[in-house]
C-alpha cells in the first residue's frame, strides 16, 4: 500500500472509531435519561448484523444441574461464586418460593401457568421443569442477551420473551396462575407502578403474585451494616434529606437507569399502593437475601 492509502486507511479507522463512540455515548445517554421511555436491551444491541449460536449438546435430557450454566462474570447475585453455589441459590430461591405459598394455603393447580417476570438467565425458572412439563413456564425480561442465553440453553420445556422496559406484556388477560419476580422491583425506579398494573392484568382473579423488595426491613438492616454494604452511604445520604424509610421517606430511589436502579419502597407505602390494587396475603422479611417476599393475589372481579 502506497503512503497516501496508508493515510487514507487510518483515516478512516479513526473516523469509524469515533463514530462508534459517539454511537455508545449516544445510547448511554438515551437508555439512561428518565425521560426516554420503553427502553430495549436487545440482543447484541449496535450490532448491525448478528447470529444467535445453535443450542449446545448438554441442553437436552437430564436435569436442571445437567444444563448449562450463564457465564461466570455475568451472574446477577454477589455470593454466587461457582457453578455449583449458581445451581444451588436457585434451587433454594424456588424452594422458599414453593415454602412461602404452602404456608398460606396457596395450592396451585396441577398443570399451572406462571410467569417469571424478571427472570434473567433463568436462575429460578430452570427449577420450575414440574410446572413447566404439565402446564407452562415463561421467562420475561428486558435484557436480550439473557433471554437469548436462557432459550438457547434452557429451551423448551421452558418459555422465554424478551420485552421492552415499557409496562406491556405480550400475554393474555388472566393468563397466569402465578407471577414471581426475584429481585426486580428493587431495579424499577419508573414506571414500576404500571407494571405492579400490567402484572395484575395477566395473573387470573384469585390468582397469586410473589415479589420480592426492598423495605423498612431491608433498609434497617443495611443501616446495621449487615449486607449490601455499597448501597449503606447512598441511602444514609438520601435519608439524611428525605428521613427516613417508613419514618419520613416513603420510596427512595437511588443510582436510577434502566433495570440497574436500587429502589426501597416503605411498608406503609406497599400496603397503601399495593394493598388498593391487590389483597396482600404476607409479607416476609429476608425471603430472598435481605428483601422481603411480598405475597400479593388478585381479587375477583365485582
Ligand atoms: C437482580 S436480577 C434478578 C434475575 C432473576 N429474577 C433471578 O432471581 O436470578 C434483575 C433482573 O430484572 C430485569 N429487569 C429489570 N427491569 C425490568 C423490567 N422493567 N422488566 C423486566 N425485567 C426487568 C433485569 O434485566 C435482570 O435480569
Amino acid at each position: 500500500m502506497g503512503q497516501q492509502a496508508i493515510v487514507r486507511a487510518g483515516r478512516h479507522t479513526v473516523r469509524r472509531r469515533l463514530a462508534a463512540r459517539a454511537r455508545d455515548k449516544l445510547r448511554s445517554v438515551v437508555a439512561d435519561d428518565p425521560a426516554v421511555a420503553d427502553k430495549a436491551l436487545p440482543y447484541a444491541g449496535g450490532a448491525s448484523t448478528f447470529t444467535i449460536p445453535a443450542p449446545p449438546a448438554e441442553r437436552d435430557g437430564g436435569g436442571p444441574r445437567d444444563r448449562p450454566v450463564p457465564p461466570a462474570d455475568r451472574w446477577d447475585l454477589p455470593d454466587e461464586t461457582d457453578p455449583q453455589v449458581y445451581l444451588d441459590s436457585g434451587e433454594e430461591t424456588a424452594r422458599l418460593l414453593v415454602a412461602q405459598l404452602g404456608r398460606h394455603g396457596v395450592e396451585l393447580a396441577p398443570d399451572p401457568t406462571v410467569l417469571d417476570f424478571g427472570c434473567g438467565y433463568g436462575r429460578v425458572v430452570r427449577w420450575l421443569g414440574g410446572w413447566a412439563e404439565a402446564g407452562a413456564v415463561w421467562g420475561a425480561d428486558v435484557d436480550g442477551e439473557r433471554i437469548e442465553w436462557a432459550r438457547r440453553c434452557l429451551g423448551p420445556p421452558f418459555q422465554f420473551v424478551t420485552i421492552t422496559s415499557g409496562a406491556h406484556l405480550p400475554f393474555e388477560d388472566d393468563m397466569f396462575d402465578l407471577v414471581v419476580g426475584h429481585s426486580v422491583l428493587p431495579h424499577i425506579a419508573d414506571g414500576a407502578d404500571a407494571w405492579m398494573l400490567e402484572l395484575r392484568r395477566v395473573t387470573r382473579p384469585g390468582g397469586h403474585l410473589y415479589l420480592t423488595v426492598y423495605d423498612d426491613h431491608t433498609a434497617a438492616r443495611i443501616r446495621q451494616g449487615t449486607g449490601s454494604p455499597d448501597l449503606a452511604a447512598p441511602l444514609a445520604e438520601a435519608e439524611a434529606r428525605a428521613g427516613r424509610l417508613g419514618d419520613g421517606a416513603d420510596l427512595i430511589a437511588l443510582n436510577r437507569r434502566v433495570g440497574g436502579a436500587q429502589v426501597f419502597r416503605s411498608t406503609a407505602w406497599i400496603e397503601r399502593v399495593w394493598g388498593a390494587w391487590f389483597d396482600i396475603v404476607s409479607m416476609e422479611p429476608d425471603a430472598f437475601h435481605l428483601q422481603t417476599g411480598v405475597l400479593l393475589r388478585k381479587r375477583a372481579r365485582r
